[in-house]
């Protein structure tokens, strides 16, 4: 199978050399410390233009909000923030780290449904751009703190757009109601939002998904959207932005193939139906933008489109190396844990490499598993792998979303981030922590007090 459709900065040659943003990468194995991150400034930069100009088709332009929790390393954020990307925040940290990447707070968006009262108050302090409310109890509090601070403010509602039958994923499904409003109860819940004395709903903000696959399902969604709005407008409220939220595809990740520790991948397997086949981010830029200046003239409404997409701006612009560190049996560990990729248990089966190898080269079948003494810390089974040496180097692909900012301590402290910088060179971004900077948050006894208690003094 393919692993880069030409689009990414990731090569692995029938001579078996695998580079990364022009980079060995059995060599860098070598030369750093393993296991690290490795990001690519110059495809974070190609993915966000590439995503700009796929939306430019959008009738008054588009405001586009990085997601920042998917990464939030600061070469991902200075990077997008000198680009001209606005960010979603979910609360205090992506709040400070958005200021630090200098981002403008204009265009800045809050999300999330359990905002504080301390966070709706830095927000408003910083002057975000809008707070997406998800429930009339989190309206109250904005309510009252924009009365406190004397403000009048806009803000956005999130609806779910998900009914009895979901037209997407059975995993979303399976969250249906837990984010924002029910589509069915947002225009009477909305205009209960919008006579509370300091707000003005102007918002309507939607997330159907991640990596989702069709561009359709945000078309049908736009649509519920726009009769909302309609409903709204007869009642007198204005909406002046459609928020689409984020879940585009990573376009690494086209011909995804779902990985086999699931069960319903062996299924799926069995009828050749593993691969799943994601369209390009030029066809979902298209088909929502080509509806959203379709819905506009034909309602006559007007009000601004924006979007939040994560993965797609940064999957591919991040390989994660290390090495296998002990075979016994039909085991082989390495030194990357799914500590360290929590999230791409999904498919990391078929985005792990190795180098020196050639791509196609199968010769043992190993279950692949991380360091720790955690039973669930594997990788992949049963898998055919070339004739693999403790020391090979191993990477994984596609792990700038939701790896390094889901990652976790586990046995051990997190690893260090690195990046190839426009000019080429590699930089560390965040440095490796150590046992000492994991424990410094811990607060023991007070050792000294009772050494003297012990000794009666
Ligand atoms: C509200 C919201 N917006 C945007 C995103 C980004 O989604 P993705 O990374 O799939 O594009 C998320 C991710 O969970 C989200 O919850």
């Amino acid at each position: 199978m393919a692993y880069s459709d030409g689009n990414d900065c990731f090569t692995w040659e029938d001579n078996g050399v695998a580079t990364f943003d022009g980079y060995d990468v059995a060599e860098l194995a070598e030369s750093y410390p393993t296991p690290f991150y490795l990001l690519s400034q110059k495809q974070i930069r190609k993915n966000f233009e590439q995503f700009k100009e796929a939306f430019s088709g959008a009738d008054g332009g588009i405001r586009i909000y990085y997601s920042v929790k998917g990464n939030f390393e600061s070469v991902v954020l200075s990077t997008l923030a000198e680009m001209g990307a606005g960010a979603e925040i979910s609360g205090a940290m992506d709040m400070e780290l958005a200021k630090r990447a200098g981002m403008n707070p204009s265009q800045v968006v809050f999300d999330g449904p359990c905002k504080s009262i301390e966070e709706i108050e830095a927000a408003l302090e910083w002057g975000v751009h809008m707070i997406d409310i998800e429930s009339l109890t989190e309206a109250r509090d904005v309510n009252e703190v924009a009365g406190r601070m004397g403000r009048k403010l806009d803000v956005g509602i999130r609806i779910d757009p998900v009914l009895s039958k979901p037209y997407y994923d059975k995993v979303i499904a399976t969250y249906r109601k837990k984010f924002g409003l029910p589509i069915d109860q947002a225009l009477e819940v909305g205009c209960q939002i919008n006579e509370f004395e300091n707000l003005n709903l102007k918002c309507i903000m939607t997330h159907i998904g991640s990596q989702v696959f069709h561009p359709n399902r945000y078309v049908l969604t736009l649509e519920k959207i726009f009769d909302l709005a309609k409903g709204f407008k007869s009642r007198g409220i204005e909406i002046n932005e459609i928020n689409m939220g984020g879940g585009y595809p990573a376009q690494s990740m086209r011909n995804l193939r779902i990985s086999r520790r699931f069960r319903i991948a062996k299924i799926l397997e069995k009828f050749d139906r593993i691969d799943v086949q994601a369209s390009s981010i030029y066809d979902f830029g298209k088909a929502i933008t080509g509806k959203y200046n379709e819905l506009k003239k034909s309602t006559g409404l007007s009000p601004q489109l924006s979007i939040e997409p994560g993965r797609c701006i940064v999957s591919n612009a991040c390989v994660t190396v290390g090495k296998v560190l002990i075979i016994k049996n039909d085991w082989l560990f390495t030194d990357v844990s799914i500590n360290n990729l929590p999230e791409n248990l999904f498919f990391s089966e078929w985005r792990t490499v190795w180098p020196g190898h050639k791509p196609n080269e199968e010769s043992k079948n190993y279950n692949i598993s991380g360091p720790t003494l955690a039973t669930q810390d594997v990788h992949f089974f049963k898998r055919d792998v070339p004739d693999l040496k403790e020391g090979s180097p191993m990477a994984i692909l596609d792990t700038g979303a939701y790896s390094i900012a889901r990652s976790n301590q586990f046995t051990r402290p997190r690893v260090a981030v690195y990046a190839v910088t426009d000019s080429g060179d590699i930089t560390m971004v965040r440095r490796p922590e150590s046992v000492d900077d994991v424990l410094a948050m811990q607060v023991w006894p007070n050792r000294d007090t009772e050494q003297k208690k012990a000794s009666g003094e």
